[in-house]
């Protein structure tokens, strides 16, 4: 065997191995639909769109998240994501938890959500002004701004 060939078969090892290295699981539990976020169609369409990837229990898996070494890190993403948030238990939160949650989620469209990595490759998920301003209005119960709490 040549040196080249010999170094695409340990690849090819290395690869399959991954592919046993166990990870979260790639599930949409099941949800109650009574304990879902109710919105205004034009926002709700626009949270679904760029935030329920992660963020809810209807997450769209794309075929790369059967897939190491990107599996590891969709499904962490989801794992997190729903723990931080999750829009599909949202009237399961008691009323102070979706106070905070509200005020992170004002402060999160600035800069940090959606991820990065996500937008690269979901470049449609990336808000606009408009849609980072609509979301910062239902945030703030109309205000446009939010109370910052010292800890
Ligand atoms: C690719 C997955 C992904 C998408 C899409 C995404 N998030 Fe997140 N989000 C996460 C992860 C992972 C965390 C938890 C870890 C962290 O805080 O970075 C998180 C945390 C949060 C938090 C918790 C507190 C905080 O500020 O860290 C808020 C609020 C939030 N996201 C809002 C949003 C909103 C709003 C959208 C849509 C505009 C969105 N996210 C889209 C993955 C995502």
């Amino acid at each position: 065997m040549t040196t080249f060939l010999r170094y695409l078969a340990i690849l090819a090892l290395i690869f399959a191995a991954m592919q046993l290295i166990p990870s979260y699981p790639k599930e949409n539990p099941p949800t109650d639909p009574s304990l879902e976020i109710e919105l205004p169609p034009d926002l709700m369409a626009i949270i679904r769109r760029s935030c329920y990837d992660c963020h809810s229990n209807q997450t769209r898996w794309p075929w790369y998240a059967d897939v190491a070494p990107m599996k590891w890190i969709v499904r962490r993403d989801v794992q997190e994501g729903r723990k931080a948030l999750n829009f599909s238990i949202w009237k399961s939160y008691s009323p102070e938890r979706q106070k905070e949650l509200k005020a992170q989620i004002f402060r999160s469209v600035i800069l940090a959500m959606p991820l990065p990595q996500y937008l690269w490759l979901h470049p449609e998920a990336k808000l606009s002004k408009e849609e980072r301003e609509r979301i910062q209005m239902w945030a703030s119960d109309g205000k446009g701004y939010i109370d910052v709490q010292v800890r």
